[in-house]
């Protein structure tokens, strides 16, 4: 069913507002992450795989540090937990430093660009603090009604917050309201907040999705 065009077309029939995650649905910054933090992880002695990295996804950034100690068994070794999410957080902005235009994932333009021109609203739903900074650096900051970022929300997902607020902000009901996440966290969080879900990815890992594609080329708006 991946991908498959009347499933589509049903799941988006009816729906008011479209909410973006940020990281791996319109941007590949997911790999700058799970980089920053195998980075962290290699100097405090361990390593974590890429399979692991998939419960990073969506998460925050000082929850993600908690499963990355877990992971290497340094829970109780007295480390500045502050410092060591700053360090990996520099890491990520070296490479985000980098980003431009091109950097947008395929299709996601015309995806934004077609859902407004069908008077669909747009929100961003990001668990990340940084996510301002890379809508900036990608040109992506003018696509979206409001922006609901980790600055904005205190609980992380798979709490439904970060998509309530989002609903909100765009005046629409949660059953109205159409979520794309790469994240199983972020499925989760729009469950939980009553609205569908479209996965980015891959279907094994992204349980509960309504639907699952490898990214937004695969979906036409008509
Ligand atoms: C997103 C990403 C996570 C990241 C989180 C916080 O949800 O999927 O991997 O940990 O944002 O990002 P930040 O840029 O604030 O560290
Ligand atoms: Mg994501």
């Amino acid at each position: 069913m991946t991908g498959d065009r009347n499933n589509w077309k049903q799941l988006a029939a009816g729906k008011e507002a479209f909410i973006f995650d940020l990281d791996g649905v319109l941007v590949d910054t997911a790999t700058f992450h799970y980089r920053a933090w195998r980075r962290l992880a290699n100097e405090l002695g361990f390593d974590f795989s890429m399979q692991q990295n998939e419960l990073l996804k969506g998460v925050s950034r000082m929850q993600s540090l908690e499963q990355v100690l877990t992971w290497g068994r340094m829970q109780q070794a007295g480390l500045d937990k502050e410092h060591l999410a700053e360090k990996k957080n520099a890491w990520y902005l070296e490479l985000v430093e980098r980003m431009g235009p091109d950097d947008v994932l395929p299709g996601v333009l015309a995806f934004l660009r077609a859902a407004k021109a069908t008077g669909i609203r747009t929100a961003l739903g990001s668990a990340s603090k940084n996510a301002r900074l890379i809508l900036d650096r990608t040109g992506l900051q003018g696509y979206f009604d409001a922006v609901i970022d980790g600055n904005a929300v205190v609980l992380s997902k798979p709490h439904p917050e970060v998509f309530l607020r989002a609903a909100e902000a765009l005046g629409a009901a949660p059953d109205a309201c159409l979520v794309f996440e790469d994240a199983q966290a972020g499925i989760d969080a729009a469950k939980a907040a009553g609205m569908s879900a479209v996965g980015i990815g891959s279907g094994t890992a992204l349980q509960r999705a309504d639907l699952v594609v490898a990214g937004l080329a695969d979906l036409k708006i008509d």
